[in-house]
């Protein structure tokens, strides 16, 4: 089977050359969650990759053929099928309607007293940007089932393209659909922030498919509720099941998770080495780390007001700890996004200048894209800190535990995805309460070596037994039960 996955970003990207260290351009793999998990996959099954291009970089790679057979520089293949929107409309769907207004509804993110404002702009964008992109990622699915001798088997990713499914079934009826939402469903009152007309086109675009899937259980009720609430649909609860136009759509939860055997390699790789050992020379002897895309999502500033409270309270940890901010830059040309980051580097110098004495620095951050080093810091963190506002999944929290070599402890927000799963053998924290995230951060720091080999132990069990081969696999055993 060749399965069609169609998502928004590649699976790699072209990193330009960099003529300081005489290195020639390559290509590397892509960044986030969902290229995370789905590489593999797209790699072992030799699928069709379809993704916008976005940048320069991407539209170099897409004229090397449709699809573009590309070859990462760790010597893995991928055909990638380039989809090409105008820079306006690409604007419009992926920096005004993807991010932010869907992401920030979806992460409940939006300051409500004053935003979003939704006005003609808002249906401009709509229209021109969000539905016209979809539709040609559809017609390029189209064009390649239409090819293809037998019904295929199309995985779409995540909330850039929840028209797709529809529109392909429109024009391909007996095509196969899968659709899986990487973050977040939130409640049908939440929904109606949108128009109706935008909000229902939403989800009849996700019922063209035969399942949907989500992260949690959460998530699955979340979008029954807002298919019985918001648009009069018939649902099941209990049998997870939407009937719509004669027929019946599953709406299941896969908790989404990390290549196992591959972070195994990972951690013994040389340059990840040469990592630790440079951490080695500058840590001090306790490590909390946060490794995130700098997203307003992730919750990077009351993480940082939580270790100041730990630092009024605790003098005695001065000196002796440091957080490191390991982040990566993400969504700059979005304004939000710039001055979320902004925020995030002034509160971290604010608490530095009052704590810093004797060339200790509280606070290290790193803005930089550089997998190595962030499995490297895995691997010596003491405490880890995931507390997202909300979150599909947050794969740091599976990644972390999974390569740390100290019994590291993870201090987890309820609200995150991954607590649902590890949160027994985390320590959790409602991630708006700074007094209770800096006590955790503390009970982190000073819990006995039996207790965290316990956890750490329990927290690993669970993260191996659910390998991202079992994520898919779970999700194409359903599709085969429900379609044959
Ligand atoms: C999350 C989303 C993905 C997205 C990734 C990176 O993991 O679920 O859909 O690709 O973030 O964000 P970006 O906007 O840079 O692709």
């Amino acid at each position: 089977m060749r399965p069609i996955v169609v998502a928004n970003r590649a699976p790699l990207v072209l990193e330009p050359a960099d003529e300081l260290l005489g290195r020639p351009e390559r290509l590397v793999k892509g960044s986030g969650g969902l290229v995370t998990a789905l590489s593999s996959l797209a790699a072992e099954t030799d699928a069709l990759w379809v993704a916008a291009a976005r940048d320069e970089g991407d539209r170099n790679l897409a004229a090397r053929g449709d699809p573009a057979h590309l070859r990462t520089a760790d010597g893995t293949d991928y055909r990638v099928a380039f989809v090409q929107p105008g820079a306006e409309a690409y604007d419009l769907y992926y920096n005004v309607i993807s991010n932010p207004l869907l992401w920030f509804i979806q992460h409940y993110l939006w300051d409500l007293a004053r935003e979003p404002v939704v006005d003609a702009s808002t249906r401009h964008a709509w229209r021109d940007g969000y539905v016209a992109v979809n539709r040609m990622f559809a017609d390029r699915v189209i064009r390649e089932t239409e090819a293809s001798d037998r019904p295929p088997l199309v995985l779409i990713q995540d909330y850039q393209l929840y028209l797709v499914a529809r529109m392909v079934r429109e024009r391909v009826p007996e095509v196969k659909l899968q659709h899986f939402v990487h973050i977040p469903w939130p409640t049908p009152q939440y929904w109606k922030i949108l128009p109706k007309p935008i909000r229902d086109e939403i989800v009849h675009g996700l019922l063209g498919n035969d399942i949907i899937g989500f992260q949690t259980s959460r998530d699955v009720r979340n979008f029954l509720l807002t298919c019985e609430e918001n648009l009069g649909l018939g649902v099941d609860l209990r049998e997870r099941t939407v009937y719509y136009q004669g027929r019946a759509v599953w709406v299941r939860h896969y908790p989404i998770s990390i290549d196992i055997p591959s972070f195994a390699e990972q951690v013994v790789d040389p340059r990840v080495l040469d990592e630790e050992r440079r951490i080695e020379s500058w840590r001090p002897e306790k490590l909390i780390l946060r490794v995130d895309r700098t997203d307003l999502s992730k919750n990077i500033v009351r993480g940082f007001l939580a270790y100041e409270r730990m630092l009024e309270t605790h003098t005695d940890l001065h000196r002796r700890v440091q957080f490191w901010a390991f982040l990566q830059p993400s969504r700059q040309d979005i304004g939000d996004y710039r001055s979320y980051l902004g925020s995030v580097l002034s509160v971290a110098a604010r608490i530095n200048r009052r704590f810093s004495a004797g060339g200790w620095t509280p606070i290290r951050v790193e803005v930089e894209e550089n997998m190595h080093k962030a499995i490297a810091a895995y691997k010596c963190y003491d405490v880890l800190l995931v507390n997202p506002i909300y979150d599909g999944m947050n794969l740091v929290a599976k990644e972390g535990p999974l390569c740390n070599t100290r019994n590291g402890v993870l201090v987890l927000s309820e609200n995150a995805g991954a607590h649902e799963e590890i949160g027994d053998f985390a320590l959790t924290v409602n991630p708006f309460d700074v007094d209770e995230t800096a006590e955790a951060l503390l009970l982190g720091l000073v819990m006995d070596e039996p207790q965290k080999a316990a956890r750490a132990e329990k927290m690993r069990e669970v993260i191996r037994s659910n390998d991202v081969t079992r994520w898919i696999g779970n999700q194409l055993q359903d599709l085969r039960e429900l379609i044959g």
